[in-house]
């Protein structure tokens, strides 16, 4: 599969721990969920799915980490993600982590790599 690079947003859109950016994608042949926020000074995304159960993590738009901002928390039943990697860190995600999606960062632009599946 050809790799293509699809503009998702400014990259000043994303502070850092702030509100994330939701867009789609194409996965499994459907239109699904997806954001991108920015964590530890790069934009890092996946798929708006939870491990729990195959729910966006997100109750109010954009808002996907805790209080704390060192993990994702899916506003659910609070299941806790690792913003680095996805991976499950605690509650009903029960090793369950998100899909991580390939983006990067170039002239002030947020792009998500296409076709790296
Ligand atoms: S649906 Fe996300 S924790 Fe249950």
């Amino acid at each position: 599969m050809a790799v293509n690079e699809r503009l998702i947003c400014a990259g000043n859109v994303l502070e850092e721990g702030g509100l994330g950016v939701r867009f789609e994608v194409e996965w499994a042949g459907e239109k699904t969920p997806a954001f991108v926020v920015r964590y530890d000074g790069a934009p890092v995304a996946y798929l708006n799915r939870c491990g729990h159960v195959p729910v966006e993590l997100d109750f109010n738009a954009g808002e996907f980490f805790e209080m704390s901002g060192l993990y994702f928390v899916c506003a659910t039943h609070g299941a806790l993600y690792d913003p680095e990697s996805g991976a499950c860190r605690g509650g009903p995600c029960n090793g369950r982590g998100l899909h991580k999606l390939k983006v990067l960062e170039r002239d002030g632009q947020i792009f998500l790599i296409e076709g790296n599946e």
